[in-house]
């Protein structure tokens, strides 16, 4: 009896100490004040940048670090829905910036010596579109705009007879890391100062304040920027022209959404998605 008793004590313990131990591992993340869970897509990568989701595969796409402690190298690769495991997007050189063309399922990858096309369609190969153009960051809507290294200027691919034509678009005279244009057609830039948005069919650039340093900007299937800083993810008050936290997450390297406009995330190992779930 005595025997018994503790035996059942004994079980009581070691459930409490595994409920102890699964509350640990997961942690809530409060987005827009509501309990998310984190989940898993990827792991063991080398701080994975540059995210972007297929609506229709599912596949998430980032560039990520594949050199040495002297020099990074970057490389694409994607994870396949339901698979842990990476696989690789072969014939980008140093593959580093990606933007997504959900509408006619084309993905393009930007390197140190060009930009390159892939239609997201079985056994698509990887076209070459531009060459000897050192590409830092790419975002898409109606066309591929990109950001050149080292200049900084930014330019937008157009479609012409003989091919890709690049032409650097002017009035964004500023030396720029990031571009965005969101759902009201309004432009969103980064420099050295920080975050400026230009109204649509303006040209006043209206400063936004702390934070001024941004990992990545993305815009969701609605048409509303995110923005990732050091201590987390911001979307823009346009009426007051500030930032505004919605999650507080360290360390965030690049952002995606899927279909469902659920965020998903890079951190320096991981790539992560969040759904409203509470730890039990
Ligand atoms: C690191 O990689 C670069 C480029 O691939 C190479 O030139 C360099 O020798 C490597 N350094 C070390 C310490 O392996
Ligand atoms: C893609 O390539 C694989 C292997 O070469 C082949 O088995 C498969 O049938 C191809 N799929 C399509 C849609 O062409
Ligand atoms: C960034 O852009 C703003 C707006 O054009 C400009 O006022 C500021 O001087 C720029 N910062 C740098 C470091 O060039
Ligand atoms: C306003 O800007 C949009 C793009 O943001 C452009 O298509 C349109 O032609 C512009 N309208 C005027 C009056 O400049
Ligand atoms: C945006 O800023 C305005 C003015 O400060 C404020 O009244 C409003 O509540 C803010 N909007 C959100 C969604 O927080």
């Amino acid at each position: 009896m005595k025997f018994n008793i503790m035996k059942i004590k004994l079980i009581l313990f070691l459930i409490v100490i595994v409920r102890a131990k699964e509350n640990s591992e997961c942690k809530e993340i409060h987005l827009n004040n509501v309990p998310h869970k984190k989940h898993v897509l990827g792991m063991g990568l080398n701080r994975p940048y540059q995210l972007a989701y297929d609506l229709k595969e599912h596949k998430v796409f980032f560039s990520y670090n594949v050199g040495n402690d002297t020099e990074d190298t970057f490389q694409i690769g994607f994870l396949k829905k339901g698979h842990i495991k990476h696989e690789e997007v072969p014939d980008v050189v140093n593959g580093f910036a990606i933007a997504i063309d959900n509408k006619d399922d084309v993905i393009y990858f930007g390197g140190s010596e060009g930009i390159y096309k892939h239609h997201l369609k079985p056994n698509s190969t990887v076209e070459k579109i531009v060459s000897d153009r050192n590409v830092w960051d790419m975002f898409f809507k109606h066309h591929l705009y990109f950001i050149e290294y080292p200049s900084q200027h930014l330019y937008k691919c157009v479609h012409e007879k003989s091919g890709v034509a690049t032409e650097h678009q002017k009035h964004i005279h500023e030396k720029i890391y990031q571009f965005v244009i969101d759902g009201d057609e309004d432009i969103f830039i980064t420099n050295e100062t920080g975050l400026y948005r230009i109204k649509k069919n303006t040209t006043d650039r209206i400063f936004y304040g702390e934070p001024t340093v941004f990992r990545a900007i993305e815009v969701n299937n609605k048409g509303v920027a995110y923005f990732s800083a050091k201590d987390g993810i911001y979307v823009a008050n346009k009426t007051s022209d500030t930032l505004e936290n919605v999650a507080r997450i360290k360390n965030i390297f690049g952002l995606a959404f899927d279909n469902d406009d659920n965020i998903i995330y890079s951190s320096p190992y991981e790539i992560i998605k969040l759904l409203p779930e509470r730890c039990k």
